[in-house]
């Protein structure tokens, strides 16, 4: 386990769902900003090969820290270490998977293991790193919510809701944060190539057409590009994606609820 104190002198990321996909991606591309990094996910294996890769390639520190952050005994610890750590510069609430099939369908545990993965992970580690971050007047948080945050699907309705409390979470989270120095972010893509359709066991050839999919370092370079510059609170990455969310935020309900239930449809 890492200690809270450390002779390097660079910024601490701390990153979850850091051995997959978008949190992989995050990963990468802040070593090459000369982060410090702290690997947070289940696969203990996947964590070190990774750590052992971004050590040897950028020659910054990351440590892995195996944790199933849908437990109470994975999330705690890791939110009292991060609360007693003063190098934390930036926290990135990635981790995350998503479901298919109709509520009543499902198994009760799983969609509760999603509430507290995407909702209660997410707040308690934002929560603990929150007050040193206010105090040195210095910090970045980012949370993955989605495209999805943005409407409700059958077929998918605590996926979207769970996103839909991260963005709203952290649009609240920026105002009281106002004039802090502390700035936070919530990243919503939309389709990304990563694990997470094959996890849900769908067919990544069927109903999404090609240029809906956006790779990972894309929306990580967004991401990164916006938390580092002045860029806004709430990032969508894609021009396309961003018209989408624009159509949603101002289309009539009625439509809206149309084009759910159309497309809900056809993904269950
Ligand atoms: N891909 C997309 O199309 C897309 C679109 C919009 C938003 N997102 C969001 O992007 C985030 C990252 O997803 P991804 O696309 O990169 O998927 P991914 O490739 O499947 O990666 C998911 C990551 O989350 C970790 N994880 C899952 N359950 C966990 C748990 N209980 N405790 C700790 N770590 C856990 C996984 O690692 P372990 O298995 O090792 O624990 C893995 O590192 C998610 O929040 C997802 O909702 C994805």
């Amino acid at each position: 386990m890492p200690t809270t104190k450390s002779d390097s002198t660079r910024p601490l990321a701390v990153i979850t769902g850091a051995s997959a996909g978008i949190g992989r991606e995050f990963a990468r591309q802040l070593a090459r900003r000369g982060f410090d990094l702290l690997l947070v996910a289940r696969d203990a294996e996947r964590l070190s090969a990774l750590g052992a890769e971004l050590r040897a390639e950028h020659g910054v520190a990351a440590d892995a820290w195996p944790a199933d952050l849908s437990r109470d005994d994975g999330m705690r610890p890791l939110a009292e270490f991060l609360a007693q750590n003063e190098r934390v510069t930036l926290l990135v609430n990635n981790a995350g998977f998503g479901t298919k099939g109709k509520l009543a369908t499902r198994p009760v545990a799983e969609q509760a293991t999603m509430l507290e993965l995407h909702v209660m992970a997410p707040m308690l580690l934002t929560r603990a790193v929150l007050p040193r971050m206010i105090a040195r007047r210095d910090g970045r948080i980012i949370t993955v919510a989605s495209v999805a945050s943005f409407t409700a699907s059958p077929g998918n309705v605590n996926y979207c809701a769970t996103k839909a409390y991260n963005r709203v979470f952290t649009e609240g989270l920026a105002l009281e944060l106002s004039g802090t120095g502390v700035r936070v972010q919530v990243l919503c893509p939309g389709f990304t190539h990563t694990e997470f359709h094959d996890r849900m066991q769908v067919d990544k050839s069927k109903g999404i057409p090609g240029w809906a999919w956006l790779e990972a370092d894309r929306v990580v370079r967004e991401s990164l590009d916006a938390a580092f510059g002045n860029g806004p609170v709430v990032v969508i990455p894609g021009k396309r994606y961003r018209a989408v969310v624009f159509a949603l935020r101002y289309m009539p309900l009625w439509v809206r609820r149309l084009m759910q239930e159309r497309y809900g449809r056809a993904r269950i």
